[in-house]
């Protein structure tokens, strides 16, 4: 842990939207009176129908539910687009920039962008796709991505993206959970120089969900793709002759906005179903309080529209804010070390935010690349995805930020919408390494492994003890499953899955998950999912998967694997099950090791014991507690002595 504290630098404190007895008097006002709090900034966004209602909500068994401002209508469309155009028609909103830097950049205005979205949502209309249909969008970052998720706004269609970088597979079981019927994609996509298979992929996906009526293909690289004659429209094609306006439709602040599916504990992903209104008035309003955001800032979210970062600050909250947003195409480091910093000095970048496992990298390549470029433009900095250790913190804040920039820490989840613990960049002095405190309305609680309530500086299961707005409303498809996967492990709770520890001035130090959930270069990834990817290989038996430290990735895949039998494991099966592995989930899920075993230590009743694997991967083998419970302690001598180095 850190010692380090960074005082609010007076500029700040004097100039931000909100400063500490600001913050101490709103937060204060959002846990007493919610109702009140709330319903003021509602006032954020042009509702349709005002609501009357704020907040009905309920974390217990016996009247579980969650609604806010339910009896409201409005439109999240208009609320990006059509309110800004009297005011800011010719701002710039969407700032584009491609994969390799000697390619044209793109500057789309609020008038612009306002046309295209109409357009497209009318090209849905006349594909049959209305309010309730859900429009499953498999884009690269390219701003279309935007469009295509405000077009689904305007006419009330739910949207679901799937990363870009998700094999077929990963895509077909997307498709088929929220049986969709219409599918967005690319010829191809483009990153770090190399290009990705879209149209080859989706064809690939729908040979397995053969529902899917149509298909919008973006002609991006221009790459020769065949189209299925009576499925596949090519964009443009599409677009011609539609009229530039479509009415955006009226939308019960209840009703889904998007479903964006998301790796848990158990092996199928689920789909986070998000709503209109909450939804809305927490992304608008903590982009602008975390990020200290005024209108004519160049903001940049350096995330990808397939995860919830890209979903929350690249395109609706600072689309809901009037601001103009960047959309970064590329990686990094590709074509140096050097682009990112790059791309801020081009579009004289305010705020960057983006993930600790981007900065490790970079970090690792040395200060140089980041000295030859200015950043005289940047302000403030922020970073979200998983803990930042405080030697990428201390690098961000000094060579990037030139210890000019506060850093905001944020610590959320693709379930909570949007940012729940942060600094405020005027109002909290930082501690390198920790998210600092709540947002306004967030309860963070600690508890201990019996569910009771920690008091004061202690370490425990973090929870949230009361809805907030931004707050996931269901599993798509099984809202059983919601009720159980995050309020049955504490009664009355939100829990969230990851391990905390408070100080005794009140600040929270995320420390990392503790379920079978790990978090590889700030991409959520569930064991469960990649040991049935391992198990589907005809030559494995069994396959168990924990996290390993990663310097760069944070944490690594370890794979513990038992092929059948007459397999002998050598290095061309470690090869084909890494590929294998990739080719079933998409290149996030490449293990780093492949451990080969004969058998998996195993409690008498059959229960994997993942805790000693967890410490064997991490090489922390003096340690390993008890292990007289096993089946056959003779096990562990095995793995221990058969420990592979890591790839
Ligand atoms: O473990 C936490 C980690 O990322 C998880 C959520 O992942 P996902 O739903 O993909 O959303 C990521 C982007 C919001 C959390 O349970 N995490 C996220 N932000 C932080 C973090 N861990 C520590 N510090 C953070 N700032």
């Amino acid at each position: 842990m850190s010692q380090s504290v960074y005082p609010v630098p007076e500029k700040w404190a004097e100039e931000a939207l909100i400063d500490d007895a600001r913050y101490q008097r709103m937060y204060r006002a959002s846990v007493e009176d919610p109702e009140g709090f709330w319903r003021e900034e509602a006032k954020r966004l042009d509702w349709m129908k005002p609501f009357t209602q704020v907040k009905e909500t309920s974390f217990h068994e016996a009247d579980f539910g969650i609604r806010w401002f339910a009896d409201g209508t409005l439109n999240l469309s208009a609320n990006c687009l059509d309110r800004h155009l009297a005011e800011r028609g010719d701002t710039v909103a969407i700032l584009w920039e491609p994969d390799h830097p000697s390619d044209q950049e793109r500057r789309i205005t609020y008038r612009e962008l306002h046309e295209q979205v109409c357009r497209f949502a009318n090209v849905l209309k006349s594909r049959g796709i209305g309010k309730g249909d859900r429009v499953t969008i498999y884009l690269p970052m390219v701003p279309e991505a935007a469009v295509a998720m405000l077009a689904c706004a305007r006419i009330g269609a739910i949207h679901s993206i799937v990363f870009a970088g998700f094999s077929p597979d990963a895509l077909a079981g997307r498709i088929e959970d929220c049986d969709s019927r219409i599918v967005l994609t690319a010829d191809e996509g483009r990153r770090g120089g190399k290009t990705v298979p879209l149209k080859a992929n989706v064809d690939a996906a729908l040979a397995r969900v053969p529902d899917v009526e149509t298909v919008i293909v973006l002609a991006h690289t221009g790459a020769d793709v065949p189209l299925v004659e009576g499925r596949d429209i090519d964009w443009n094609t599409a677009l011609a002759n539609q009229p530039a306006d479509c009415e955006p439709v009226e939308m019960s602040a209840e009703d889904p906005l998007f479903i964006l599916y998301t790796s848990g504990s158990t092996g199928k992903p689920k789909g986070v179903l998000h709503t209109t209104g909450g939804y809305a008035v927490w992304a608008s309003m903590t982009h602008e309080y975390v990020f200290d955001y005024r209108p004519g800032e160049i903001f940049w979210c350096a995330a990808d529209v397939g995860w919830i970062t890209g979903h929350t600050y690249v395109v609706y909250g600072p689309l809901m804010n009037g601001g103009t947003t960047v959309m970064f195409e590329g990686v990094p480091n590709y074509p140096d070390a050097s682009r990112v910093w790059q791309v801020v000095d081009k579009f004289q970048v305010d705020t960057f935010y983006g993930a600790p496992t981007a900065l490790r990298a970079l970090m690792a390549e040395g200060d140089e690349w980041v000295a030859k470029t200015s950043r005289k433009s940047l302000r403030l900095l922020g970073s979200v995805g998983e803990p930042i250790n405080p030697e990428a913190w201390e690098w961000y804040y000094r060579v990037v930020g030139e210890e000019r920039c506060p850093i905001v820490d944020t610590w959320w989840q693709t379930e909570t919408g949007g940012a729940m613990i942060t600094p405020l960049p005027g109002a909290t002095a930082l501690k390198p390494g920790s998210a600092a405190r709540p947002m306004f309305g967030v309860q963070p609680l600690l508890l201990d492994s019996d569910g009771k309530v920690l008091e004061g500086a202690s370490e425990g299961s973090l929870v949230i003890a009361d809805s907030w707005p931004g707050q996931m409303r269901s599993v798509w498809g099984d809202h059983e499953r919601f009720f159980q996967t995050y309020f049955t492990t504490y009664r009355g709770y939100y829990f969230s899955g990851d391990g905390c520890r408070r100080d005794k001035d009140g600040y929270y130090w995320i420390t990392g998950r503790i379920d079978d959930v790990i978090n590889v270069s700030g991409h959520r990834m569930g064991t469960a999912e990649i040991e049935s990817a391992l198990v589907a290989h005809r030559k494995v038996a069994e396959a168990a998967v924990v996290g390993m430290p990663h310097s760069v990735k944070g944490q690594g895949i370890y794979a513990y694997v038992t092929t059948n039998v007459e397999v002998q494991p050598d290095e061309a099966l470690q090869a084909e099950l890494i590929k294998w592995v990739r080719q079933e989930i998409g290149p996030i899920a490449t293990p780093d090791v492949i451990h080969f075993t004969p058998a998996l230590p195993k409690t008498r009743s059959g229960k994997i014991m993942r805790r000693i694997l967890r410490k064997i991967a991490e090489n922390d083998t003096s340690s390993l507690g008890d292990t007289s419970t096993l089946a056959d302690p003779a096990v562990v001598d095995h793995l221990l002595s058969s420990r592979p180095m890591a790839g």
